[in-house]
């Protein structure tokens, strides 16, 4: 561990509450920041939180830009599990982002490298993510930068692990459904945001927490990455703490 800043909360709303701190203080000294926004079930107490902060007159999300980490590959904006519909149900028909200011990869393209690309450079022209959240997946992943030999740099195609397909099959009316590919910003294009902010409850992330910041940096333990960028927040609860 080297540069990580670890706040160790109750439960998983307390770290929404806590969670919701960094982003309200990114958007007072920034109004137009651009956030990095994630997925999974561990983020919804902080969206809740940010929509409720909005109604409160505490945040104004009307110039702020985001970019969500992922997509599946295959599935539409508006599939019932594509990560576009979860971003408007769980936070941005809450919330009062424009929509051109939000961006999450296309699960359709055809032309993957240019809309990789494309995505990269939409970034940039923003001038780059101020503040990313992250959660991570039980193998390590983040977004869905999946174990590997190396760490991918910039936003691609993946092909998932089964670990992934069977934790997300959940949200699935069968494993088969799940998709098998998926579109992630990647190790790079998280690297380069400015601030981050991983958010992990539950013991069943415990041993995978310990992996990534206290374990050697090893691209099969993608999020292990994280000890080297010098602005990192984990908000973790009691459950999901290794100590
Ligand atoms: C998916 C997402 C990740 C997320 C992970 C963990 O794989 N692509 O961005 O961090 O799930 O999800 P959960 O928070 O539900 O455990």
């Amino acid at each position: 561990m080297i540069h990580t800043r670890v706040i160790v909360v109750k439960n998983p709303e307390e770290m929404g509450v806590i969670a919701a701190d960094h982003f309200e203080a990114m958007i007072q000294t920034k109004p137009a920041c651009v956030i990095g926004l994630a997925t999974g079930s561990t983020p919804l107490p902080l969206y809740r939180e940010l929509a409720k902060r909005e109604k409160e007159g505490k945040i104004d999300f009307s110039r702020v830009r985001s970019a969500n980490l992922d997509e599946y590959k295959g599935l539409a904006p508006d599939h019932e599990q594509s990560y576009r519909k979860f971003m408007q149900d769980n936070l941005f028909d809450h919330i009062s982002i424009k929509p051109e200011n939000t961006i999450v990869p296309d699960g359709l393209a055809t032309d993957v490298q240019a809309m990789c690309e494309a995505y990269e450079a939409q970034i940039e022209a923003w001038g780059g993510v101020d503040l990313q959240l992250l959660g991570i997946g039980h193998d390590g992943h983040i977004g869905f930068n999946e174990p590997d030999d190396h760490f991918p740099a910039m936003t691609h195609e993946v092909k998932l692990t089964e670990m992934t397909i069977d934790a997300n099959k959940r949200f699935f009316d069968s494993i088969d459904d799940v998709p098998k590919s998926a579109f992630t910003m990647g190790i790079g294009t998280i690297m380069a945001a400015k601030k981050i902010v991983m958010v992990v409850t539950g013991a069943d992330k415990k041993e995978i927490l310990k992996k990534t910041f206290w374990g050697p940096v090893d691209p099969q333990v993608p999020a292990s990455i994280l000890q080297f960028h010098p602005n990192v927040v984990l908000i973790c609860d009691e459950a999901a703490y290794p100590f």
